[in-house]
């Protein structure tokens, strides 16, 4: 953005309506991230607006201008618009970011897994402990368990602590239900739960998350869970409307490639948008079918084939790039030193993004500043790139890219004002929760107290 942009367009005629605006003021920098999903070198040229006296105009819900103060004063003037209606947030000398997109959660769940944990520090391996009917399947047992009040209070205690973290939107998957009831039951809880905020979701059926025990005992267990999938669960849940998205665990052990299409393809032609954990720890396919089947998102890549790098790269060349979501977190709390060849993506071409991961086993943890810090440190981002990861290409991961993601006019008014004043600072301070002030839509939703 040039500077400052016009307010109207989507202000009202005159700004007399008392708070329904709302200035940042005082910023020190602002990271716009402007001018859509960027893939190759423009992952990492973060374009700041420097200068004394920054300041973000909001009307309503929606971002009216970003500049040095005089410039967006004047602008606000000539919409017709009184200054004295705007309510005010002293920025400090602090970073101005868009607020964060955590594009790949498992927000809802029961019970904790650091026994697991510790099974795996003394050689176990994740899909070993699975097959042995622990891992996902007892974080299953726990939240099959569970009331919807306790998942409910469960999730709303992470969202708080996602807000304190910069995070304004965040995917969530259901997944560990693997029954119709339990399914239904996690959409539903994301579903209250956006209605309730700030926080806004974005809901994905993560059906296919694993086989459950009633299946595994069955000859073709996993065919005919993949098939009560396609002809029973789906179709509820697409005439619900409870999920934009549906997503598969495909992996050597988990869903094969062929089982993965066979579900996607079924979403698909129910209107949901598609995304896979793909190649999380094995080359399985996932990469390649996620360019082929246009999901918006491939997720995990710890181990992708150089096909899949390849088919990633060429989808990335057309007009619907698929997203190449990486969860550092998960790869670091999984202690196998093993992580998503993030520099050969960007040098490919791919539009990289990065997520938490948030799940009981294999990411316990909220903070999209730490997984910036972890895709710094173990994959040789640059902290812009990490920060364009949490961000724009978030936003068109989870294919909202037109509305969050970046501070441009006519925007959602979703924005972070941080301790520091740099982008290299917010993945250097490792571990700590540097958000300030939080505004979502247009209102101040978090201030550190
Ligand atoms: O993305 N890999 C599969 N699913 C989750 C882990 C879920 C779990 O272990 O509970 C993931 O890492
Ligand atoms: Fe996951």
């Amino acid at each position: 953005m040039s500077g400052t942009s016009p307010v109207s367009g989507t202000s009202p005629e005159s700004g007399t309506a008392a708070g329904r605006g709302l200035l940042i003021e005082g910023a020190g920098a602002i990271a716009t991230l402007q001018g859509g999903l960027r893939r190759g070198p423009s992952q990492g040229q973060v374009e700041l607006l420097r200068g004394e006296d920054l300041t973000v105009a909001c009307w309503d819900d929606k971002i009216v201008a970003a500049g040095p103060a005089d410039d967006v004063h004047r602008r606000i003037v000539a919409a017709g618009q009184s200054l004295e209606s705007f309510a005010r947030v002293d920025a400090d000398g602090g970073l101005v970011t868009p607020g964060l997109i955590d594009a790949h959660t498992h927000l809802v769940f029961a019970g904790t897994r650091e026994l697991e944990w510790q099974l795996r520090a003394g050689g176990a391996g994740y899909l070993e402990v699975l097959a042995a009917g622990g891992g996902i399947l007892s974080t299953v047992a726990a939240t099959r368990a569970a009331s919807d009040r306790d998942l409910l209070a469960g999730a709303r205690q992470r969202l708080a602590e996602m807000l304190a973290c910069g995070t304004t939107t965040a995917e969530a998957k259901s997944g560990y239900g693997l029954d119709t009831a339990t399914e239904l039951r996690m959409l539903a809880a994301i579903g209250r739960l956006d209605a309730e905020g700030p926080v806004e979701l974005v809901p994905t059926y993560l059906g296919a998350h694993a086989v459950p025990a009633e299946y595994r005992a069955r000859a073709n267990g996993t065919d005919a869970f993949v098939a009560h999938i396609v002809e029973d669960e789906l179709p509820l849940v697409a005439s619900q409307a409870i999920a934009r998205f549906c997503d598969v665990f495909c992996e050597e052990g988990v869903f094969t490639a062929v089982q993965t299409a066979r579900i996607l393809a079924a979403a698909a032609r129910l209107g949901l948008q598609l995304r896979i954990h793909a190649d999380e720890l094995a080359p399985s396919g996932g990469a390649e079918l996620a360019a082929e089947m246009g999901c918006l998102s491939a997720d995990h890549l710890a181990a992708p084939s150089d096909a899949g790098i390849e088919a990633l790269a060429r989808s990335a060349a057309g007009a619907r790039p698929v997203v190449a979501t990486l969860l550092p977190a998960t790869s670091w709390f999984l202690g196998k030193h093993h992580f998503a060849p993030a520099r050969r993506f960007i040098d490919a071409g791919v539009p990289v993004a990065l997520a938490t991961d948030l799940n009981p086993g294999t990411s316990p943890t909220v903070a999209l500043p730490l997984v910036m810090s972890i895709a710094c440190l173990e994959m040789g981002l640059t902290p812009a790139e990490a920060l364009c990861g949490v961000t724009i290409n978030a936003a068109y991961s989870l294919g909202i890219g037109d509305t969050i993601g970046s501070i441009e006019p006519g925007k959602q008014a979703d924005l972070v004002v941080w301790e520091v004043s740099t982008v290299e600072q917010l993945p250097y301070w490792l571990g700590t929760r540097p958000a300030r002030t939080v505004v979502k839509r247009g209102r101040v939703v978090f201030e550190r107290g």
